[in-house]
């Protein structure tokens, strides 16, 4: 349905957010390849987790319902009906993580999707699980994706993109098989995996390579910071690692917390997200907030299930803007529809580089905010790999499209918070991937 959106005053208060749907989703995934039971707190109800939960059941994981609690309790052994369809609707998390499990199990099924997942590109996970010698066909590398589950080799991979779904899949599908799967990172991804495989059981290891200083070739005297190996990360799985199952209790999701952290910077007030999931991985729009001008704190740090939270509040200040490329827009991979709403409230050009992978999430990302910043008469540069935004001002509302995309549609709800009058997004049932109650949570920090 059409959402209007009305300008408003202020955007202050205290916010708590459903719980995080990276963690959420592995949470679910790893209950099929479980000793034991795994027991959640605060599972999200977006519409991409309830996917990877179903997906869990049809592979015969029981589910018990508590007060804020599910317990996933693993089947005797996996299997599934001859000819079984899984759906893994919009969610590329769903279908590439599970990829990896049935890839190594005894079992044979076919993963299909939305019209956007069946866009995406599922070459890159084909490729290193062929190579363990997995079974999975795919026309054109896209769903619909058959696979024919059996026992896998080890794997030694240097991943030539920077992808945390191709990494969990390549350690799920290892773990499935009980084979040894050493994965390189040139560029650090989300580590909700590696945290949750040794929070859950055992035979994961992190290796970050650290510069040390050496001789300068050019001029001995001097010494300067070298890594010994060209990649930052080894993850290594042993041959006999095993999920034995506990308790995952999933923080405040740190993406959707973004867009009311952006809000508040646009708006220059200040606001406080409770409990929400810190992983530094996932923390870089924090120092992006500070450095385009705003003030950021954090309160009651923890670490609970292996994963930090706490409460942070931000508070607004005239924008700035900023260049961003290499590994901080890898670390703002999907606020980066957040960070361009931002710019276009910012006085200077935003320029943003090395985020051609946004052109392949739920919608080319780079062209939809393309799209809906020149609406209301922004000037933006469209790149290959990015985007250049120059901030304007005194902006008017527009109608604006969410290409059936949950963060843009979110993105563009905050920026008609602040335009003159009163702006639209074409469909705002798109929120529901990953934060249904969005626009009601929305309701409780604007007035
Ligand atoms: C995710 C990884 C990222 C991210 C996605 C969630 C995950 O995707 O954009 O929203 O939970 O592993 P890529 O692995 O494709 O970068």
């Amino acid at each position: 349905m059409r959402r209007i959106v009305k300008s408003v005053r202020k955007v202050g208060g205290t916010i708590s957010l459903p719980g995080d749907k990276s963690i959420a989703h592995r949470a679910a995934l790893f209950s099929i390849l479980s000793q034991g039971p795994i027991t959640i707190r605060n599972f999200p109800n977006g519409a991409d987790c309830q996917r990877s939960l179903a997906a869990a059941q049809t592979l015969g994981v029981k589910v018990d319902r508590g007060d804020n609690e599910l317990i996933l309790t693993p089947p005797e052994a996996r299997a599934v009906d001859e000819g079984t369809n899984i759906d893994c609707g919009n969610s590329g998390t769903t279908v590439r993580l599970l990829a990896g499990i049935l890839a190594g199990s005894q079992v044979e099924a076919t993963l299909v999707g939305d019209e956007s997942l069946s866009q995406r590109p599922m070459k890159r996970i084909i490729d290193p699980l062929t190579a363990m010698g997995a079974e999975l066909f795919a026309e054109n590398g896209t769903l619909p994706m058959r696979i024919r589950g059996r026992r896998l080799g080890a794997l030694e991979y240097r991943m030539p993109v920077a992808s945390a779904q191709v990494k969990s899949a390549l350690l799920l599908a290892g773990m499935a098989s009980s084979c040894s799967v050493v994965v390189r990172e040139d560029i650090i991804t989300r580590d909700h995996t590696e945290i949750m495989m040794q929070e859950l059981g055992n035979g994961l290891s992190v290796k970050d390579i650290k510069a040390v200083a050496v001789a300068d070739p050019d001029d001995p005297r001097k010494r300067r910071m070298q890594r010994p190996e060209p990649y930052k990360r080894e993850i290594q799985l042993q041959p006999g690692a095993v999920l034995n199952g506990g308790l995952i209790d999933i923080p405040g999701d740190f993406s959707t917390a973004v867009f009311f952290m952006g809000a508040a910077a646009i708006s220059g007030y200040s606001l406080t997200v409770a409990n929400v999931g810190l992983n530094p991985t996932r923390t870089v729009m924090l120092d992006h907030l500070k450095a385009v001008g705003c003030s950021v704190q954090v309160n009651n740090r923890a670490v609970v299930s292996g994963e930090v939270r706490g409460d942070v509040t931000v508070t607004g200040a005239p924008l700035k803007a900023r260049k961003i490329s290499g590994d901080t827009t890898v670390g703002l991979i999907d606020e980066i529809p957040m960070v361009a709403v931002m710019a276009a409230f910012a006085s200077g050009t935003t320029i943003i580089r090395d985020a051609g992978e946004l052109r392949v999430k739920e919608s080319d990302r780079l062209m939809a905010v393309t799209e809906n910043l020149k609406s209301i008469g922004i000037k933006v540069g469209l790149l290959e790999d990015g985007l250049a935004i120059e901030g304007g001002k005194d902006l008017n509302g527009a109608d604006f499209k969410s290409f059936g995309d949950h963060r843009i549609a979110m993105a563009f709800s905050i920026a008609g918070l602040f335009l003159h009058g009163s702006s639209s997004i074409d469909d705002d049932a798109s929120v529901a991937v990953s934060c249904p109650d969005f626009y009601d949570l929305l309701g409780q920090v604007t007035q």
